[in-house]
C-alpha cells in the first residue's frame, strides 16, 4: 500500500504536467472532508441522486424487472452514507421483494456505518457486508447465479478517464450474468454557473480537500509542503463536459519527500491535476459502454436534469 503511494505520487510529480490520483484524497480526514462537501448547498450532485431514489424508487424497481418472489443480490460498490439506496431498499422491502443487500466497502467502517443506518429503519433486511477490493468480492459471489443488480452511485465513475470507465464497466458485465443490471449514477453536462461552485464552494470545504492531499503526503511520505505555497484551482470546460481540480504553485519552489528521496521542482503558476470529474450525456455514455457487455434500459433523471441514473442491463 505504502509502496504503491510512493511509486504513484514520484510517478505523477515527475511526469509534466504533474499529477497526483484522486484515490488519494480519501483519508480519514479526506472521508470526513467529502461528507461535509455532500451536505454543501453548491454540491447538487447528492441531493439530485436523492430525489430520483426517491421520488422515482417505483420507476427503478419496474425497469429492473426482478420476480417478486425470486431472490436476487442487490450489491453496492462503495458504500457512502447509504441515504439514497436506503430509499431503494425501503420500496422493494414493502413490496416484499425477495432480496439481499450486500454493500462492498475497502472501510470496514464505512460499512458499520451502513449498515446501522439501514437497520434503524428497515428492521428485517438481510444486509451482507463484504470489506475488500471491489472485483475480488463480485468474482467471489460470481458463482451463486442469483440475479444481480449492481449499484454504483454519486457519479464515482466520472473520477475515471473515459477509457479507464469502459475497462471498469466491462469488468462489471464479466463478474455478472446476462439479464443482470448495472444502475449508474452519473452527473450530466450542465453550464459552468452551475457545475464551478460545487467544486470551489465558498466555504472552502473543496479547497481543504484538495489541499489534504498534500498534507497526506507530508504525513505519510515524510514530505515539506508548504500548503499555504499552492492554491486550489477548478476548471470545467462545457463543451467537453469534463471538470478538473488543480493544485497551482504559487511561487517557484522545490519540495523533499524524504521516503522517496528526491526533491521536486514547480515553477511559480505550475499545476498539478488531482482529479477528474466528468459530467455526460447519452451519446458519451453510449461511448463509453460500447465495448462492454451491457446496454442502456432506461434513463431516470431528477426534476432539474442535473443528474442521471441510468439502468444497463447485462446481455
Ligand atoms: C466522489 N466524486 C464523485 C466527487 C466528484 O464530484 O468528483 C469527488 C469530489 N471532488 C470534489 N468535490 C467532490
Amino acid at each position: 500500500m505504502l509502496e504503491q503511494f510512493k511509486q504513484e505520487v514520484d510517478e505523477g510529480l515527475s511526469n509534466y504536467p504533474k499529477s497526483l490520483p484522486s484515490k488519494y484524497f480519501y483519508d480519514k480526514k479526506g472521508d470526513s472532508l467529502f461528507v461535509k462537501i455532500m451536505h454543501l448547498p453548491e454540491y447538487y450532485l447528492t441531493r439530485a441522486e436523492l430525489e430520483i431514489f426517491t421520488k422515482q424508487s417505483q420507476n427503478m424497481i419496474d425497469a429492473l424487472a426482478v420476480n417478486q418472489s425470486t431472490y436476487f443480490e442487490l450489491i453496492e460498490l462503495g458504500a457512502g452514507d447509504g441515504l439514497k439506496t436506503k430509499q431503494l431498499l425501503k420500496a422493494l422491502n414493502e413490496q416484499n421483494y425477495n432480496f439481499s443487500f450486500t454493500p462492498i466497502d475497502i472501510s470496514q467502517n464505512s460499512l458499520n456505518i451502513i449498515e446501522k443506518n439501514i437497520k434503524k429503519d428497515i428492521k428485517n433486511i438481510s444486509i451482507n457486508k463484504k470489506q475488500g477490493d471491489y472485483f475480488k468480492v463480485l468474482s467471489s459471489l460470481k458463482d451463486n447465479h442469483n440475479p444481480k443488480v449492481l449499484l454504483f452511485l454519486g457519479s464515482n465513475i466520472g473520477n475515471m478517464t473515459d477509457e479507464v470507465a469502459t475497462d471498469f464497466i466491462y469488468k462489471l458485465g464479466s463478474n455478472l450474468s446476462p439479464n443482470d443490471k448495472l444502475i449508474l449514477g452519473v452527473d450530466l453536462i450542465k453550464s459552468a454557473s452551475i457545475v464551478m461552485p460545487a467544486y470551489n464552494d465558498k466555504h472552502g470545504v473543496t479547497k481543504e480537500f484538495n489541499l489534504n492531499l498534500l498534507d497526506r503526503i507530508n504525513n505519510e511520505l515524510g514530505a515539506d509542503f508548504n500548503i499555504d505555497n499552492f492554491s486550489h484551482k477548478p476548471e470545467y470546460q462545457e463543451k467537453d463536459g469534463i471538470a478538473k481540480s488543480f493544485l497551482v504553485s504559487d511561487t517557484e519552489q522545490n519540495v523533499y519527500i524524504d521516503k522517496i528521496k528526491k526533491t521536486f521542482y514547480f515553477k511559480k503558476g505550475e499545476k498539478i491535476e488531482t482529479e477528474i470529474s466528468r459530467k455526460y450525456n447519452r451519446k458519451i455514455l453510449q461511448g463509453i459502454i460500447a465495448n462492454t457487455d451491457f446496454q442502456i434500459i432506461k434513463q431516470l433523471n431528477d426534476s432539474n436534469n442535473y443528474f442521471s441514473n441510468y439502468i444497463l442491463e447485462r446481455f
